[in-house]
Protein backbone atom coordinates (compact mmCIF):
# COMPACT_ATOMS: atom_id res chain seq x y z
CA UNK A 1 0.00 0.00 0.00
CA UNK A 2 2.99 2.11 -0.06
CA UNK A 3 4.06 4.22 -2.61
CA UNK A 4 1.65 4.72 -5.92
CA UNK A 5 1.15 7.52 -7.79
CA UNK A 6 2.97 10.97 -6.97
CA UNK A 7 1.39 14.20 -7.27
CA UNK A 8 4.26 16.33 -8.85
CA UNK A 9 6.68 15.00 -6.13
CA UNK A 10 4.20 14.47 -3.26
CA UNK A 11 3.69 10.83 -1.90
CA UNK A 12 0.58 9.23 0.50
CA UNK A 13 2.29 6.78 2.28
CA UNK A 14 -0.54 4.69 3.15
CA UNK A 15 1.15 2.54 6.21
CA UNK A 16 1.56 5.83 7.94
CA UNK A 17 -1.80 6.89 7.57
CA UNK A 18 -2.99 3.66 8.72
CA UNK A 19 -0.68 3.69 11.66
CA UNK A 20 -2.05 7.44 12.30
CA UNK A 21 -5.59 6.48 12.65
CA UNK A 22 -5.05 2.78 14.83
CA UNK A 23 -3.09 5.04 17.32
CA UNK A 24 -5.83 7.20 17.08
CA UNK A 25 -8.47 4.32 17.60
CA UNK A 26 -6.41 3.30 20.51
CA UNK A 27 -8.53 6.70 22.25
CA UNK A 28 -11.99 5.39 23.44
CA UNK A 29 -11.44 2.08 22.10
CA UNK A 30 -13.76 -0.15 23.40
CA UNK A 31 -15.07 -4.14 23.72
CA UNK A 32 -15.31 -5.05 20.29
CA UNK A 33 -13.04 -3.06 17.90
CA UNK A 34 -14.87 -0.07 17.92
CA UNK A 35 -14.35 3.59 19.57
CA UNK A 36 -16.78 5.80 21.89
CA UNK A 37 -15.09 9.20 21.60
CA UNK A 38 -18.09 11.06 22.36
CA UNK A 39 -17.96 15.39 21.75
CA UNK A 40 -16.20 16.69 25.08
CA UNK A 41 -15.56 13.33 26.57
CA UNK A 42 -12.71 13.24 28.38
CA UNK A 43 -11.36 10.92 25.25
CA UNK A 44 -12.44 13.44 22.72
CA UNK A 45 -9.94 15.91 24.75
CA UNK A 46 -7.43 12.82 24.59
CA UNK A 47 -8.09 12.35 20.67
CA UNK A 48 -7.63 16.52 20.36
CA UNK A 49 -4.31 16.51 21.98
CA UNK A 50 -3.07 13.32 19.90
CA UNK A 51 -4.20 15.61 16.58
CA UNK A 52 -3.01 18.70 17.79
CA UNK A 53 0.11 16.92 18.56
CA UNK A 54 0.91 15.83 15.73
CA UNK A 55 -0.18 18.83 13.58
CA UNK A 56 2.69 21.00 15.55
CA UNK A 57 5.08 17.89 14.89
CA UNK A 58 4.50 18.26 11.12
CA UNK A 59 4.78 22.48 11.22
CA UNK A 60 1.70 24.05 11.57
CA UNK A 61 0.13 26.36 13.49
CA UNK A 62 -3.04 25.44 15.59
CA UNK A 63 -6.36 27.66 16.16
CA UNK A 64 -9.44 26.92 17.93
CA UNK A 65 -12.14 28.83 17.54
CA UNK A 66 -15.06 29.50 19.90
CA UNK A 67 -17.03 26.31 19.85
CA UNK A 68 -13.90 23.95 19.80
CA UNK A 69 -13.38 23.51 16.01
CA UNK A 70 -9.44 22.67 15.55
CA UNK A 71 -7.38 24.22 12.45
CA UNK A 72 -4.33 23.41 11.33
CA UNK A 73 -2.10 25.54 9.04
CA UNK A 74 0.68 24.98 6.85
CA UNK A 75 1.70 28.16 5.35
CA UNK A 76 1.45 28.77 1.70
CA UNK A 77 4.09 30.91 -0.47
CA UNK A 78 1.19 33.46 -0.80
CA UNK A 79 0.01 33.32 2.78
CA UNK A 80 -2.80 35.68 2.40
CA UNK A 81 -4.36 33.73 0.07
CA UNK A 82 -7.74 32.01 1.25
CA UNK A 83 -6.28 28.58 3.16
CA UNK A 84 -7.74 24.72 1.14
CA UNK A 85 -9.00 22.87 3.73
CA UNK A 86 -9.64 19.46 4.43
CA UNK A 87 -10.97 17.59 7.34
CA UNK A 88 -13.69 15.96 9.50
CA UNK A 89 -14.46 15.09 13.11
CA UNK A 90 -13.05 13.17 15.83
CA UNK A 91 -16.10 12.70 18.16
CA UNK A 92 -17.80 9.38 17.52
CA UNK A 93 -21.16 7.53 18.07
CA UNK A 94 -21.38 5.52 21.62
CA UNK A 95 -20.54 2.31 19.67
CA UNK A 96 -18.87 3.77 17.03
CA UNK A 97 -15.98 2.13 14.22
CA UNK A 98 -12.24 3.52 13.92
CA UNK A 99 -12.73 5.49 10.62
CA UNK A 100 -16.09 7.25 10.60
CA UNK A 101 -14.51 11.19 10.93
CA UNK A 102 -10.90 10.32 11.89
CA UNK A 103 -10.47 9.30 7.93
CA UNK A 104 -10.93 12.22 6.85
CA UNK A 105 -8.98 13.87 9.97
CA UNK A 106 -5.90 11.41 9.33
CA UNK A 107 -6.17 12.01 5.61
CA UNK A 108 -5.34 15.64 5.95
CA UNK A 109 -2.51 15.33 8.61
CA UNK A 110 -1.53 12.54 6.07
CA UNK A 111 -1.54 14.90 3.02
CA UNK A 112 0.21 17.62 5.24
CA UNK A 113 3.03 14.97 5.92
CA UNK A 114 3.29 13.93 2.39
CA UNK A 115 4.06 17.62 1.52
CA UNK A 116 6.38 18.21 3.71
CA UNK A 117 8.52 14.82 3.10
CA UNK A 118 8.38 16.72 -0.61
CA UNK A 119 9.64 20.17 0.50
CA UNK A 120 6.56 21.53 -1.47
CA UNK A 121 4.91 24.70 -0.94
CA UNK A 122 1.71 25.22 -2.09
CA UNK A 123 0.93 28.91 -3.12
CA UNK A 124 -2.19 29.38 -0.96
CA UNK A 125 -2.68 27.97 2.69
CA UNK A 126 -3.35 24.36 3.58
CA UNK A 127 -5.54 23.80 6.55
CA UNK A 128 -6.67 20.70 8.39
CA UNK A 129 -9.60 21.03 10.43
CA UNK A 130 -11.31 18.44 13.44
CA UNK A 131 -15.21 19.83 13.53
CA UNK A 132 -16.62 19.62 16.97
CA UNK A 133 -19.28 17.33 17.47
CA UNK A 134 -20.43 15.79 14.21
CA UNK A 135 -22.40 13.07 15.08
CA UNK A 136 -25.00 14.83 17.34
CA UNK A 137 -24.81 12.24 19.88
CA UNK A 138 -24.35 14.05 23.34
CA UNK A 139 -25.32 17.11 22.08
CA UNK A 140 -28.14 17.79 19.17
CA UNK A 141 -27.58 18.31 16.78
CA UNK A 142 -25.20 16.76 13.89
CA UNK A 143 -22.33 18.83 12.74
CA UNK A 144 -22.64 21.31 14.91
CA UNK A 145 -19.38 22.83 15.06
CA UNK A 146 -19.71 23.19 11.27
CA UNK A 147 -23.05 24.38 10.94
CA UNK A 148 -22.09 27.43 13.97
CA UNK A 149 -19.10 27.96 11.82
CA UNK A 150 -21.52 28.57 8.64
CA UNK A 151 -24.08 30.65 11.02
CA UNK A 152 -26.29 27.85 10.47
CA UNK A 153 -26.41 27.61 14.46
CA UNK A 154 -26.14 30.85 16.68
CA UNK A 155 -23.46 30.42 18.91
CA UNK A 156 -25.75 30.85 22.16
CA UNK A 157 -27.76 27.76 21.31
CA UNK A 158 -24.24 25.92 20.92
CA UNK A 159 -22.45 26.97 23.82
CA UNK A 160 -26.20 26.27 26.05
CA UNK A 161 -26.95 23.39 24.90
CA UNK A 162 -27.20 19.91 27.28
CA UNK A 163 -26.58 16.70 27.36
CA UNK A 164 -28.65 14.06 28.81
CA UNK A 165 -27.36 14.45 31.97
CA UNK A 166 -27.55 18.06 31.90
CA UNK A 167 -24.30 19.11 31.41
CA UNK A 168 -23.68 22.36 29.38
CA UNK A 169 -21.64 22.19 26.31
CA UNK A 170 -20.08 25.87 26.70
CA UNK A 171 -18.75 24.07 30.38
CA UNK A 172 -17.40 21.03 28.64
CA UNK A 173 -15.42 22.21 26.34
CA UNK A 174 -14.08 25.03 28.93
CA UNK A 175 -13.73 21.72 30.63
CA UNK A 176 -11.71 19.86 28.01
CA UNK A 177 -9.70 22.84 27.43
CA UNK A 178 -10.81 23.67 23.52
CA UNK A 179 -12.46 26.79 24.53
CA UNK A 180 -10.91 29.42 21.78
CA UNK A 181 -11.83 32.77 20.26
CA UNK A 182 -13.76 33.84 17.19
CA UNK A 183 -16.09 32.05 14.87
CA UNK A 184 -16.92 31.98 11.44
CA UNK A 185 -14.69 34.99 9.99
CA UNK A 186 -12.29 32.51 8.13
CA UNK A 187 -12.91 32.24 4.54
CA UNK A 188 -11.75 28.97 2.39
CA UNK A 189 -10.96 29.04 -0.74
CA UNK A 190 -12.20 25.20 -1.08
CA UNK A 191 -13.24 22.52 1.32
CA UNK A 192 -12.74 18.71 0.63
CA UNK A 193 -13.61 16.01 3.40
CA UNK A 194 -12.39 12.34 2.73
CA UNK A 195 -14.83 9.58 4.43
CA UNK A 196 -15.98 6.27 4.27
CA UNK A 197 -19.09 5.89 2.35
CA UNK A 198 -20.92 4.64 5.14
CA UNK A 199 -23.41 2.33 2.75
CA UNK A 200 -22.90 -0.77 0.42
CA UNK A 201 -22.64 1.33 -3.00
CA UNK A 202 -19.12 1.50 -4.20
CA UNK A 203 -18.08 -2.23 -2.48
CA UNK A 204 -20.79 -3.53 -4.47
CA UNK A 205 -20.33 -2.04 -7.59
CA UNK A 206 -16.40 -2.27 -7.62
CA UNK A 207 -15.57 1.32 -7.23
CA UNK A 208 -12.70 2.48 -5.16
CA UNK A 209 -14.02 6.76 -5.10
CA UNK A 210 -16.94 8.21 -4.23
CA UNK A 211 -16.82 11.65 -6.76
CA UNK A 212 -19.63 13.39 -3.70
CA UNK A 213 -22.10 15.70 -5.29
CA UNK A 214 -23.82 16.80 -2.90
CA UNK A 215 -25.91 16.01 0.43
CA UNK A 216 -29.26 14.68 1.21
CA UNK A 217 -31.95 16.91 3.24
CA UNK A 218 -33.10 15.78 6.69
CA UNK A 219 -34.86 16.29 9.36
CA UNK A 220 -34.46 15.77 13.05
CA UNK A 221 -36.94 15.93 15.85
CA UNK A 222 -37.48 15.41 19.62
CA UNK A 223 -40.89 13.76 20.55
CA UNK A 224 -42.34 13.49 23.76
CA UNK A 225 -45.64 11.63 24.87
CA UNK A 226 -47.33 11.46 27.94
CA UNK A 227 -50.06 9.58 29.16
CA UNK A 228 -50.27 8.29 33.06
CA UNK A 229 -48.47 6.05 35.38
CA UNK A 230 -50.51 3.40 36.81
CA UNK A 231 -50.21 0.48 38.58
CA UNK A 232 -49.63 -2.61 35.65
CA UNK A 233 -51.92 -5.13 37.85
CA UNK A 234 -55.18 -3.44 38.84
CA UNK A 235 -56.08 -0.90 35.78
CA UNK A 236 -57.93 -2.26 33.55
CA UNK A 237 -56.75 -2.24 29.66
CA UNK A 238 -59.47 -0.13 28.93
CA UNK A 239 -58.86 2.75 31.23
CA UNK A 240 -54.88 3.11 30.40
CA UNK A 241 -52.78 5.80 28.37
CA UNK A 242 -49.87 4.07 27.77
CA UNK A 243 -47.33 6.26 26.20
CA UNK A 244 -44.54 3.19 25.60
CA UNK A 245 -48.23 1.79 23.19
CA UNK A 246 -48.24 5.16 21.68
CA UNK A 247 -44.24 4.87 21.23
CA UNK A 248 -44.52 1.58 19.58
CA UNK A 249 -47.35 2.79 17.09
CA UNK A 250 -45.15 6.07 16.12
CA UNK A 251 -42.40 3.90 15.13
CA UNK A 252 -44.31 1.59 13.10
CA UNK A 253 -45.48 4.89 11.69
CA UNK A 254 -42.07 6.40 11.21
CA UNK A 255 -40.93 3.07 9.13
CA UNK A 256 -43.97 3.24 6.97
CA UNK A 257 -43.24 6.87 5.95
CA UNK A 258 -39.80 6.16 4.86
CA UNK A 259 -40.67 3.08 2.97
CA UNK A 260 -43.52 5.30 1.55
CA UNK A 261 -41.04 7.52 -0.06
CA UNK A 262 -38.78 5.56 -2.59
CA UNK A 263 -36.05 6.18 -3.90
CA UNK A 264 -33.71 7.50 -1.24
CA UNK A 265 -36.38 8.17 1.64
CA UNK A 266 -35.37 7.04 5.06
CA UNK A 267 -36.76 7.51 8.24
CA UNK A 268 -35.48 6.52 11.44
CA UNK A 269 -36.22 6.32 15.77
CA UNK A 270 -32.93 6.10 17.24
CA UNK A 271 -33.77 6.63 20.49
CA UNK A 272 -36.45 5.84 23.82
CA UNK A 273 -36.40 7.13 27.10
CA UNK A 274 -39.17 4.95 28.88
CA UNK A 275 -40.30 6.71 32.80
CA UNK A 276 -40.66 5.75 35.13
CA UNK A 277 -39.15 2.57 33.64
CA UNK A 278 -40.56 -0.63 36.31
CA UNK A 279 -41.71 -3.50 35.07
CA UNK A 280 -44.97 -3.31 36.84
CA UNK A 281 -45.83 0.48 35.97
CA UNK A 282 -47.80 1.41 32.75
CA UNK A 283 -45.05 3.78 31.26
CA UNK A 284 -46.54 7.64 31.28
CA UNK A 285 -44.13 9.28 29.58
CA UNK A 286 -41.89 8.42 26.67
CA UNK A 287 -39.11 10.47 24.83
CA UNK A 288 -38.17 9.88 21.06
CA UNK A 289 -36.16 10.45 18.36
CA UNK A 290 -36.91 11.00 15.40
CA UNK A 291 -35.24 11.55 11.61
CA UNK A 292 -35.95 11.64 8.72
CA UNK A 293 -33.97 12.31 4.86
CA UNK A 294 -34.39 12.58 1.27
CA UNK A 295 -32.70 13.72 -1.21
CA UNK A 296 -35.59 16.01 -2.72
CA UNK A 297 -36.14 18.65 -0.70
CA UNK A 298 -40.14 18.60 -1.59
CA UNK A 299 -40.14 14.93 -0.85
CA UNK A 300 -38.79 15.68 2.81
CA UNK A 301 -41.36 18.51 3.65
CA UNK A 302 -44.11 15.43 2.64
CA UNK A 303 -42.20 13.15 5.02
CA UNK A 304 -42.23 16.01 7.57
CA UNK A 305 -46.35 16.18 7.41
CA UNK A 306 -46.43 12.72 7.00
CA UNK A 307 -44.86 12.35 10.49
CA UNK A 308 -46.95 15.41 12.47
CA UNK A 309 -49.93 13.32 10.96
CA UNK A 310 -48.79 10.40 12.21
CA UNK A 311 -47.91 11.64 15.86
CA UNK A 312 -51.20 13.43 16.04
CA UNK A 313 -53.50 10.63 14.97
CA UNK A 314 -51.97 8.08 17.76
CA UNK A 315 -51.83 10.66 20.42
CA UNK A 316 -55.61 11.10 19.47
CA UNK A 317 -55.88 7.32 19.74
CA UNK A 318 -54.28 6.14 22.91
CA UNK A 319 -55.20 8.87 24.06
CA UNK A 320 -51.60 11.19 24.98
CA UNK A 321 -50.13 14.52 24.92
CA UNK A 322 -47.91 14.86 22.60
CA UNK A 323 -45.03 17.61 21.81
CA UNK A 324 -42.45 17.30 18.86
CA UNK A 325 -39.69 19.51 18.82
CA UNK A 326 -37.70 20.22 15.18
CA UNK A 327 -34.07 20.30 16.10
CA UNK A 328 -32.53 19.50 13.16
CA UNK A 329 -33.89 20.92 9.51
CA UNK A 330 -31.16 20.74 6.61
CA UNK A 331 -32.05 21.36 3.38
CA UNK A 332 -30.40 18.71 0.25
CA UNK A 333 -27.10 20.51 -0.56
CA UNK A 334 -25.08 20.18 -4.07
CA UNK A 335 -21.90 20.72 -3.88
CA UNK A 336 -19.32 22.83 -5.99
CA UNK A 337 -18.94 22.24 -9.64
CA UNK A 338 -15.42 23.34 -9.50
CA UNK A 339 -14.57 21.08 -6.40
CA UNK A 340 -16.54 18.23 -7.95
CA UNK A 341 -14.54 18.39 -10.50
CA UNK A 342 -11.34 18.44 -8.57
CA UNK A 343 -12.36 15.39 -7.27
CA UNK A 344 -13.09 13.71 -10.27
CA UNK A 345 -9.95 15.18 -12.31
CA UNK A 346 -8.02 13.51 -9.48
CA UNK A 347 -9.45 10.32 -9.46
CA UNK A 348 -8.91 10.23 -13.24
CA UNK A 349 -4.93 11.00 -13.11
CA UNK A 350 -5.34 8.08 -10.39
CA UNK A 351 -6.16 6.11 -12.73
CA UNK A 352 -9.02 5.02 -10.03
CA UNK A 353 -12.96 3.87 -10.84
CA UNK A 354 -15.38 6.27 -9.67
CA UNK A 355 -18.79 6.91 -9.41
CA UNK A 356 -20.47 10.18 -8.80
CA UNK A 357 -23.19 9.88 -5.68
CA UNK A 358 -25.43 11.37 -3.49
CA UNK A 359 -24.19 11.28 0.73
CA UNK A 360 -26.54 9.76 2.58
CA UNK A 361 -25.27 10.63 5.50
CA UNK A 362 -24.97 13.88 7.16
CA UNK A 363 -21.09 15.46 6.72
CA UNK A 364 -19.85 18.87 8.05
CA UNK A 365 -19.41 19.24 4.01
CA UNK A 366 -22.54 20.11 3.82
CA UNK A 367 -22.68 22.71 6.58
CA UNK A 368 -19.69 24.02 4.83
CA UNK A 369 -20.65 24.24 1.53
CA UNK A 370 -23.26 27.05 2.58
CA UNK A 371 -20.43 29.39 2.98
CA UNK A 372 -17.52 27.82 0.77
CA UNK A 373 -17.03 26.13 -2.52
CA UNK A 374 -17.02 22.20 -1.17
CA UNK A 375 -16.87 18.58 -2.28
CA UNK A 376 -16.34 15.29 -0.62
CA UNK A 377 -14.25 12.49 -1.29
CA UNK A 378 -15.75 8.65 -0.62
CA UNK A 379 -14.26 5.24 0.19
CA UNK A 380 -15.56 2.29 0.35
CA UNK A 381 -16.14 0.79 3.93
CA UNK A 382 -16.63 -3.71 4.35
CA UNK A 383 -20.54 -4.40 4.54
CA UNK A 384 -21.65 -0.88 4.06
CA UNK A 385 -21.53 -0.72 7.83
CA UNK A 386 -20.68 1.96 9.62
CA UNK A 387 -22.50 3.77 13.21
CA UNK A 388 -20.91 0.30 14.46
CA UNK A 389 -18.43 -1.52 15.88
CA UNK A 390 -17.53 -3.53 12.85
CA UNK A 391 -16.79 -0.84 10.64
CA UNK A 392 -14.16 -1.83 8.76
CA UNK A 393 -12.56 -0.48 5.10
CA UNK A 394 -8.95 -1.69 3.66
CA UNK A 395 -6.23 0.11 3.78
CA UNK A 396 -5.63 0.54 0.02
CA UNK A 397 -8.77 2.42 -0.53
CA UNK A 398 -7.75 5.11 2.52
CA UNK A 399 -4.89 5.12 0.73
CA UNK A 400 -6.59 5.72 -2.49
CA UNK A 401 -8.78 8.03 -1.00
CA UNK A 402 -6.35 10.10 0.48
CA UNK A 403 -4.24 10.52 -2.92
CA UNK A 404 -7.15 11.96 -5.01
CA UNK A 405 -7.25 14.13 -1.95
CA UNK A 406 -4.06 15.39 -2.04
CA UNK A 407 -4.46 15.56 -5.99
CA UNK A 408 -7.66 17.88 -5.63
CA UNK A 409 -6.09 20.11 -3.13
CA UNK A 410 -2.87 21.21 -4.80
CA UNK A 411 -5.34 21.95 -8.06
CA UNK A 412 -6.33 24.25 -5.82
CA UNK A 413 -3.94 25.54 -3.67
CA UNK A 414 -1.46 26.04 -6.69
CA UNK A 415 1.58 23.56 -6.81
CA UNK A 416 5.31 24.32 -6.35
CA UNK A 417 6.74 26.37 -9.06
C1 LIG B 1 -23.95 11.51 11.03
O1 LIG B 1 -23.11 10.67 10.91
C2 LIG B 1 -25.24 11.39 10.41
O2 LIG B 1 -25.34 11.07 9.20
O3 LIG B 1 -26.24 11.60 11.10
MN1 LIG C 1 -18.72 11.13 9.94
MN1 LIG D 1 -21.12 9.38 11.99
Amino acid sequence: MEGGAKERGATIRGDRLWRSLMELAEVGAIANGGVCRLALSDEDRQGRDLFVRWCREAGCSVAIDAVGNVFARRRGRSDSLPPIVTGSHLDTQPNGGRFDGAYGVMAGLEVVRALNDAGIRTEAPIEVVAWTNEEGTRFAPSMMGSMAFAGLLPIGTVLGSRDAQGCVFGDELERIGYRGEGLGERRFGAYFEAHIEQGPVLEETGHAIGVVTGGQGQRWYDVVLTGQAAHAGSTPMDRRRDALLGAAQVIEAVNRIGTGYPPGGVATVGHLSVSPGSRNVIPGEVSMSIEIRHPDDRKLLGMDAAIREAVAAVAGRVPLQARLDMVLDQPATPFDDACIGAVREAARAESLRYLEMISGAAHDAIAIARVAPAAMIFVPCAGGISHNEAESAAPQDLADGCRVLLRAMLACAGGPE
